[in-house]
């Protein structure tokens, strides 16, 4: 069991948990992700490893209500327990001294995207972080991403908040302004990280992306987590998540991402339903509460 030690929404439907694993706290690295489950039936849903904390024994996640796990976790409170909490899983980021450095953060990627920004900003980078949302309501991170970055660039579709357009319209001018650019990071939805790439292919500059498909085990076994690199098969759990944007195939990991949608939303749908109702789901989540964590 891991205990919650602080939950918290950062924005409609986004919340940060602090969980208490000393173990994975340890040895934690920017890029690198958990995979929980909640519940002991309950689905493996991957998520990365935000920060953490060795001398608190602590790691923090952000996790976006989209199915139904999600859902079910982003309801967890402090002192509730999840169940299992494996990792850290993945490759870290390379971390290296590039030069500028460009870190775009679309959404709740931009959780995901921070700690590399941290940690490219430590090694001696100029970091330049671009993060976009929706609107106003839905940028997270705001202030940290602005605390490591020489430069933050905001976005929302919407026009609420600082500049109205894609992330992708401010990286364009940033490169089209002719500053030297080594390497761009860009974490979000797929769409977002394929526009990057695309963008930066025309001009040269290094992208790496941070892949986010379906995940079981986590630890190249299954096969699930396939996704196809220069065509070549790679396992993002393993080989992954981070690889390099010109090489992914956007469309495969599409297609894969979409392959249970339709269970996912039955699933989603009985949850909603059951929601109210006493369930072993909800006598889990009871039984938790209280259990002491971080045994692992
Ligand atoms: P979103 O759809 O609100 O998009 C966030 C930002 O991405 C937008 O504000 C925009 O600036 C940019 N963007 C979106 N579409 C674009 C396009 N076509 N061209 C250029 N830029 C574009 O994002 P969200 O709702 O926060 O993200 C949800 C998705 O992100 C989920 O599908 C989730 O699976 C995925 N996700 C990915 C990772 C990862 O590791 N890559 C991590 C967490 C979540
Ligand atoms: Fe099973 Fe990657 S999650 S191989």
């Amino acid at each position: 069991m891991f205990k919650i030690i602080k939950a918290e929404f950062i924005a409609p439907g986004i919340k940060r948990f602090v969980l208490e694993a000393p173990r994975i706290a340890r040895k934690q690295k920017p890029g690198q992700f958990v995979i929980l489950r909640i519940y002991e039936e309950g689905e493996r849903i991957p998520v990365t490893i935000e920060s953490s904390d060795p001398a608190r024994g602590t790691i923090s996640i952000v996790v976006q209500s989209v199915g139904k796990t999600t859902q079910m976790l982003n309801s967890f409170n402090s002192g509730d327990c999840i169940s299992d909490v494996v990792g850290p899983l993945g490759k870290p980021s390379e971390i290296e001294k590039f030069g500028t450095v460009v870190v775009v953060g679309g959404g709740v990627g931009t959780a995901m995207a921070y700690p590399s920004a941290v940690a490219f900003k430590k090694i001696g980078n100029r970091v330049i972080s671009i993060v976009g949302a929706r609107n106003k309501e839905l940028i997270i991170f705001e202030q940290e991403m602005r605390a490591v970055s020489d430069e933050l660039l905001i976005t929302t579709d919407d026009g609420s908040y600082a500049k109205k357009g894609f992330v992708t319209d401010e990286l364009r001018q940033l490169i089209e302004s002719g500053r030297q650019i080594d390497l761009v990071l860009a974490v979000g939805p797929i769409v977002m990280m394929k526009a990057v790439a695309e963008l930066t292919r025309k001009y040269n500059i290094h992208t790496v992306v941070s892949l986010n498909p379906i995940m079981i085990d986590g630890t190249g076994m299954c096969g699930g987590c396939r996704v196809l690199i220069d065509g070549k098969s790679q396992f993002a759990c393993v080989d992954g998540p981070e690889f390099d944007a010109h090489k992914v195939n956007f469309e495969v990991l599409v297609q894969r991402n979409a392959m249970y949608r339709e269970q996912e939303q039955r699933s989603l749908a009985e949850y909603q339903r059951s929601k109210a109702a006493p369930s072993s789901v909800n006598a889990e989540h009871e039984a938790c509460a209280g259990a002491p964590g971080g045994t692992r």
